[in-house]
């Protein structure tokens, strides 16, 4: 088995599905530009059957894509799987997506008996595979379908054509070790496993996503479907940069490989959050305001010393430009020295002194103390001595 993990980045499609989160025709192209150029192996685009809004960025993406494969969402039905299919064919590489949801919950929606499911499963991945040689099957809630039906629902898409077999954790019910047993069961039960790639899709509803996507992968999965800053339905997907960087910094236990240029995450996040109008918490792994951040001063002394001691990773690798020490009351003398000689100050062991008691004081009565209250600190000590 392959350790190159495949990244399907779905932000404009489950992405977009967060109430609020609607994105401008424009912005899907400029975010999907951005994605392809950091090394996405699928954007899924949209559902094209959803609007005509929808369709039209999905053909327009597909049109301007360069090296990602551009996916579309179809329910399993031949009229959704059709409009599907007129927008991404113009992608050099184009997927077809359809998917039911497979559990009794969900079987109880079209009130379909199980029989009548597995007819429209392989009915709908025929169709789909008659248009496109790439087709990706999801039997959605397949953590809370019954095993001998989930099996059964994969048998029959794989028989019929499916290339990617996609395992939904569609409401982020399941956690790691079920995970990982889910997929590395299908993979040794299910005929024609080895010819298919398994994905994981997981929602964030218990804070469980990148570990149950990573998981995933330990039990053979090989496409992680995610999106940035986790932006989607509920409390989100897997967030892209989570599992990407965790199997980098974590390679010596999760020895596998993406494309991704973890240098643009920074820019898209951001871009992202803006266009999305969805702001990222400030202690967001990877990507929040606080993730490369450190005001105590004990942590400051460690990090003007050795950087490793309070980080796993160099905000560089994320593209930030540097770790960040933000003066607080929990800050020490050696980061208020290091920002006092950033600052161009030259001051003696004394004046230093002076002013840390001065500062303290300020400390305690502001949040963060900035550049701007630094060097009014020199100068009211300058004036006191
Ligand atoms: O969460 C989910 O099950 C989905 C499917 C459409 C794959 O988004
Ligand atoms: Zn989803």
């Amino acid at each position: 088995m392959t350790d190159h993990v495949l990244i399907f980045d779905t932000t404009l499609r489950d992405g977009e599905q967060s109430p609020g989160a609607t994105m401008t025709h424009d912005e899907k192209l400029e975010i999907a530009e951005m994605l392809d150029e950091m090394g996405v192996d699928i954007i899924e685009a949209g559902f094209p059957i959803a609007s005509e809004g929808d369709f039209k960025a999905v053909s327009e993406i597909a049109k301007r894509s360069k090296d990602a494969t551009i996916c579309g969402l179809a329910r399993a039905n031949f009229k959704d799987i059709d409009r599907c299919w007129e927008a991404v064919k113009h992608a050099e590489s184009p997927r077809i997506h359809t998917f039911i949801g497979t559990s009794p919950l969900h079987r109880a929606i079209p009130n379909l008996t199980m029989d009548e499911m597995a007819d429209r499963i392989h009915d709908c991945v025929t169709r789909a595979r008659n248009l496109c040689d790439n087709v990706q099957w999801s039997s959605m809630d397949a953590t809370r379908t019954e095993w001998d039906f989930l099996k059964r629902t994969i048998d029959i898409a794989i028989k019929a054509g499916a290339t990617t077999i996609n395992i939904p954790d569609t409401v982020g019910y399941t956690e790691p070790g079920e995970s990982a047993d889910l997929i590395r069961r299908l993979i040794a039960e299910v005929d024609g496993a080895d010819e298919v790639i398994f994905s994981t899709h997981c929602h964030n509803d218990l804070g469980m996503a990148t570990a149950n996507s990573l998981a995933a992968v330990n039990g053979g999965a090989r496409q992680i479907e995610c999106t940035i800053n986790g932006l989607g339905e509920r409390a989100g997907n897997t967030a892209l940069e989570e599992v990407v960087m965790a199997m980098r910094v974590r390679h010596d236990i999760m020895p596998f490989d993406t494309r991704i240029d973890t240098t643009k995450i920074m820019a898209i996040s951001r871009r992202v959050s803006t266009v999305s109008g969805f702001p990222v918490q400030f202690n967001k792994a990877i990507v929040g305001k606080n993730a490369f951040a450190h005001e105590s001063g004990i942590h400051q002394d460690g990090m003007l010393k050795n950087r490793e001691t309070f980080e796993v990773m160099k905000p560089e690798d994320v593209g930030l430009a540097g770790t960040s020490l933000p003066l607080g009351k929990h800050s020490g003398r050696a980061a208020l020295r290091a920002k006092l000689d950033e600052l161009g100050f030259d001051l003696g062991d004394n004046e230093i002194k002076d002013i840390f008691v001065r500062f303290k004081e300020l400390a305690d009565r502001k949040k963060e103390v900035y550049d701007d209250d630094l060097i009014a600190l020199v100068r009211i000590n300058e004036g006191a001595e």
